[in-house]
Order: C-alpha cells, then sequence, then structure tokens
C-alpha cells in the first residue's frame, strides 16, 4: 500500500511574512487529510522560515509537513554560482528536493542527465528525490508520450542500478501546467501505468510496486478524487491550487 503524497509547489512566489499563517492552517487542519503525507516545496530563502514556523507549532517535531527546495546540485560545495548545496538543504531539514521540474527543463536548460543527478544527490545526502518528466502537446499529439519519458529517465536508470530508498516520480504533461488543462484521469492512469514499468524493468518489481508517482498539471480540489482514485497514482505535484493553505489541505482531503 503506498501512503498518497501531497506536494505543494509554491514556485517563485511567497514572502517571508506568508509563512506563519499557512503552517497554522495545515497544522490545525492536518488531522483532516486522510493519511496522506503532506510535502511543500519552495523557494530555498523560505525554508529556514517554513522549519522555524513549522517546528515552533509541533515542539521540534517534524512530523506532519515536510518541505524540501525545487531545486539542488549534485555537489556537496563548489563553484556553482547560484545553485544550492544538497547538503545544506539537508541541514535546513529539508527531506525532500524536487529534481527536473519542466521550468527547470524549459527556462533553465536542466537536461535528463542533470535531472537525474540532481535527483540522485537529494538520497546520497539524506533526502528523497520528486523526480518529474512529462510530455508538452506538440509530443503528445505526435503519439510520442511513452518515447519521451522512457528518454527523461534513461540516464537516471543507467545512474542508478537500485531504487534508491524512497524515490519518487512526478508525471507532469506540460500543456496540463498552470493551463486549467488536466489530463483526464484515464490519460494520467495511462502513462503512470507505462513509468511503472518502465521502473520495473530497471529496478525490479519490488521497487515497482513501492515507488510512488505523483500527477502534476492544474490539479484541484475538485479533480483531486479522481485522479488519485486511479490504480497507479500515488498522490500530487500541486502548483497555483497549492498556494492557498485551505485548498492544499482540501486536495489532501481528497486524496481517500
Ligand atoms: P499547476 O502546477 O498545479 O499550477 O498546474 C503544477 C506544477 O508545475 O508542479
Amino acid at each position: 500500500m503506498r501512503r498518497k503524497l501531497i506536494a505543494g509547489n509554491w514556485k517563485m512566489y511567497k514572502s517571508l511574512g506568508d509563512v506563519g499563517a499557512y503552517v497554522k492552517e495545515v497544522h490545525k487542519k492536518m488531522h483532516d487529510v486522510a493519511g496522506a503525507e503532506l510535502l511543500v516545496f519552495c523557494q530555498a530563502a523560505l525554508l529556514p522560515e517554513l522549519k522555524k514556523e513549522w517546528f515552533s507549532l509541533t515542539g521540534g517535531a517534524p512530523a506532519g509537513l515536510g518541505f524540501g527546495p525545487q531545486n539542488i546540485h549534485w555537489e556537496e560545495k563548489g563553484a556553482f554560482t547560484g545553485e544550492l548545496s544538497p547538503a545544506l538543504a539537508r541541514e535546513l531539514g529539508c527531506t525532500y528536493a524536487l529534481a527536473g521540474h519542466s521550468e527547470r527543463r524549459q527556462f533553465f536548460g536542466e537536461t535528463n542527465e542533470s535531472a537525474a543527478m540532481r535527483a540522485l544527490a537529494a538520497h546520497k545526502f539524506g533526502m528523497r528525490a520528486v523526480f518529474c518528466v512529462g510530455e508538452p502537446l506538440e509530443v503528445r499529439d505526435a503519439g510520442k508520450t511513452f518515447d519521451l519519458i522512457r528518454a527523461q529517465c534513461a540516464p537516471l536508470f543507467k545512474m542508478a542500478a537500485a531504487a534508491p530508498e524512497g524515490f519518487c516520480f512526478a508525471y507532469e504533461p506540460v500543456w496540463a501546467i498552470g493551463t486549467g488543462r488536466t489530463a483526464t484521469s484515464a490519460q494520467a492512469q495511462e502513462v503512470h501505468a507505462f513509468l511503472r514499468s518502465e521502473i520495473e524493468k530497471a529496478w525490479g518489481p519490488q521497487a515497482a510496486a513501492a515507488v510512488r508517482i505523483l500527477y502534476g498539471g492544474s490539479v484541484k480540489p475538485d479533480n483531486a478524487h479522481e485522479l488519485m482514485s486511479q490504480k497507479d497514482v500515488d498522490g500530487v505535484l500541486v502548483g497555483g491550487a497549492s498556494l492557498e493553505a485551505t485548498s492544499f489541505l482540501a486536495i489532501a482531503a481528497a486524496s481517500k
């Protein structure tokens, strides 16, 4: 049984002053989220605030809400201006790191190789990766979605002979991100099942059964349940609708 993972992606939104009220709301309602695991990916500069505010509510216990950066480098340290060290992310209390988000691929030159290196660095430094894949519309229209996803995963499977403990994927069709246009639950399930079969080929049946695959792209409280009731959809990665704690929590509550 794979526990549902509800991950918010705040992208380049929110300032220090927004964090306190958000986590208070999450803390108040977190018993109402159907046993789902909650996680927020935010700008690196917000991480210490998120940790401070959350720990002040839980008495220093990390349980209940995980947090992590939207990007990490693969080296512990070095001359890599503008990057975030995975060791520093861990030091900040992060338990997850996002890798290979389509906006990193589209605007910042992220490749299948560099995304894989970032994802594996998360595990090397004691965190878990959420590794994103997904096709642009022209690839879907050309009937090449599976080919692209296979290519997006190839370097990862080449670099890691076995599944790192707790590794997660997120399937995010690019045409569904921030567009209001969600994949149908059948479209999502079809790609998730394909991805799980690729995981099985690379990492074996046990890993395929354990690895969680999230869906992302215009997830909202009113479509979350339908998506997450698909056999291979183990949670969601939520951008816009995660910015308000109430809709983030409503999505989590819809996971049952
Ligand atoms: P969206 O973003 O929910 O706003 O479509 C999803 C994502 O980019 O992770």
